[in-house]
C-alpha cells in the first residue's frame, strides 16, 4: 500500500536504515565505547534473533509462559452505547505480568542468555517494564536492576514490591523530578559502567540503535497476532486502531500489524492537566526535534533546549520524548497522534470497569478514552484498541485521588 509516496510493502526491509535511521530520526548518539556495545548487541541481535532455534525457543516460551496468544474481546455494552461504532480491545492485560511490557523483556533477556550476560539492566515508570525484566530475569536466572525514580516508587509501590520478591535489585533515583527521565538517565549510566557483563534492556521503542528496532520487533507479535484474529472474529479488518504512546512500545508492536493495510491508525498522547509546557507529556504533537538518551526522536524542550518537565496522571507516559519510528510515522502522516487528559481517562478508567468487567491500567485508559471519542465522531464501523496493561497497579493511587466512582 502506499501512503503520502511512501510505499509500505517494502517498510520492515527499508527501516530502520543500517545505521538505525527512520528517516532523520532514530540513529545512536552515544560514546564510542558505548557504540561498541551497542554494536555487539545489533549483531547479536542479527545472527541469533533471526535464528530458527531462536525463534522457536521464543515462540515456546510466548505460549507455554506468557499466555499468548491474548484474546481480542467485543466490548458488546460499551458500544452499545456509542451507537453502531463497535469497539474491540487486544488484551494485553492478560499477557503474565498484566502488560505487553512482558513480550519484549522475554526477548531481551532470551538474548542476553544467548550472549553470555549475567545481568539485565533497566529503567521502569509505571512499574509494569520493571516488573516484566524482574520476570524474564527470574525466569533465565539473570542478576536485574531496575532503576526508578522516587515519586514513582511511591505512586507504583505494588509493582516495587513484585519486583523485589521477583530477586531484583531496585535503585531509587532522587534527583530532577525523580519519574522516567531521571531513571532513565540513572540506568544509562550504570551500563556505561557494567556493560562488559550485563545488557541494557530498554523499556520501550526507545534509546540509541538497535533498540527501537528490536524492541518494536518483540512487540510486533501483538499486531501480527490482532489482525489475524479480528479478520478470524470479523471477517474484515477494523477501520481505525488505537493505542496509548509512552516510549511507544505497545503502539508500535501493534500499529505494525496495520501499518501496509488500509486501516486509520491512532497514537494517543497524555494531555495531562492541559497545553501548557510541564502540564502534559504529548512530544509528538507538540514537540520538536532533538537528541536525548541516544536518539534523535520529537521531543519536549525547556527555554533552554533542554529536555522539558513532563506528567501524566500515568507514570508510564511521562517522558518528554517517544521513539523515533513515532516521529517518522507523525511526519509521514501514517499515523495520527492525538491527545487525551487526565478526566477523560479517568472517566473511561471507570467506566471500562463498570459496563465491561475490565479494569484497564490508566495508560491503556487513554486510549480507551480516545475511541470513545473517536466512535462518537465515526458514527459506524470498528475500532480496535490495544489494551497494553490492566489497572492493578494503579487501585491505590486511583482510591486516594479519585475515590470509588
Ligand atoms: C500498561 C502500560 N501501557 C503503556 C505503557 C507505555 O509504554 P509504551 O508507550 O512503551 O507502550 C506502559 C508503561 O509503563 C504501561 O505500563
Amino acid at each position: 500500500m502506499i501512503h503520502n509516496g511512501m510505499e509500505f510493502d517494502t517498510y520492515f526491509k527499508n527501516y530502520p536504515d543500517k545505521d538505525g535511521f527512520f528517516g532523520k530520526y532514530g540513529g545512536a548518539y552515544i560514546t564510542e565505547e558505548l557504540k561498541a556495545a551497542m554494536d555487539e548487541i545489533t549483531e547479536a541481535y542479527f545472527t541469533i534473533c533471526k535464528s530458527a532455534k531462536f525463534i522457536s525457543e521464543l515462540r515456546r516460551i510466548r505460549k507455554e509462559f506468557q499466555g499468548r496468544p491474548t484474546p481480542i474481546s467485543h466490548l458488546e455494552r460499551l458500544s452499545g452505547k456509542l451507537g453502531n461504532v463497535q469497539l474491540y480491545v487486544k488484551r494485553e492485560d492478560l499477557n503474565h505480568t498484566g502488560a505487553h511490557k512482558l513480550n519484549h523483556c522475554m526477548g531481551e533477556a532470551l538474548l542476553a542468555k544467548y550472549m553470555g550476560k549475567k545481568k539485565v539492566i533497566a529503567e521502569t515508570g509505571a512499574g509494569q517494564h520493571g516488573v516484566a525484566l524482574a520476570t524474564a530475569a527470574a525466569y533465565f536466572g539473570l542478576e536485574c536492576d531496575i532503576y526508578m525514580g522516587s515519586v514513582d516508587i511511591k505512586k507504583q509501590a505494588p509493582n516495587v514490591a513484585r519486583m523485589k520478591i521477583l530477586g531484583a535489585n531496585v535503585v531509587e533515583v532522587t534527583h530532577g523530578l525523580a519519574t522516567l527521565k531521571e531513571a532513565v538517565d540513572a540506568a544509562f549510566a550504570a551500563y556505561a559502567r557494567e556493560y562488559k557483563d550485563s545488557i541494557y534492556c530498554i523499556g520501550s521503542v526507545l534509546g540509541p540503535h538497535p533498540f527501537p528496532m528490536m524492541v518494536r520487533d518483540f512487540q510486533s507479535v501483538v499486531g501480527i497476532e490482532a489482525r489475524e484474529q479480528f479478520m478470524e472474529m470479523t471477517g474484515e479488518l477494523p477501520d481505525a486502531i488505537v493505542a496509548c504512546v509512552g516510549g511507544g512500545s505497545n503502539a508500535m508492536g501493534f500499529f505494525s500489524g496495520f501499518l501496509n493495510d488500509p486501516v486509520d491508525i491512532y497514537g494517543v498522547e497524555p494531555l495531562g492537566r492541559g497545553t501548557t509546557l510541564g502540564d502534559h507529556a504529548a512530544s509528538l504533537k507538540y514537540g520538536e526535534e532533538g537528541i536525548m538518551h541516544g536518539f534523535n526522536s520529537l521531543m519536549l524542550k525547556d527555554e533552554n533546549g533542554e529536555p522539558a518537565p513532563v506528567y501524566s496522571v500515568a507514570s508510564g507516559l511521562d517522558y518528554p520524548s517517544s521513539g523515533p519510528e513515532h516521529a517518522f510515522l507523525h511526519d509521514l502522516g501514517r499515523v495520527t497522534y492525538d491527545v487525551i487528559d487526565d478526566e477523560d481517562t479517568i472517566d473511561a478508567f471507570f467506566a471500562l470497569s463498570k459496563t465491561e468487567g475490565i479494569i484497564p491500567a490508566i495508560e491503556s485508559s487513554h486510549a480507551v478514552a480516545y475511541a470513545i471519542k473517536l466512535a462518537q465522531k465515526m458514527g459506524r464501523g470498528s475500532i480496535l484498541i490495544n489494551l497494553s496493561g490492566r489497572g492493578d497497579k494503579d487501585m491505590d493511587f486511583i482510591i486516594e485521588k479519585y475515590g470509588i466512582r
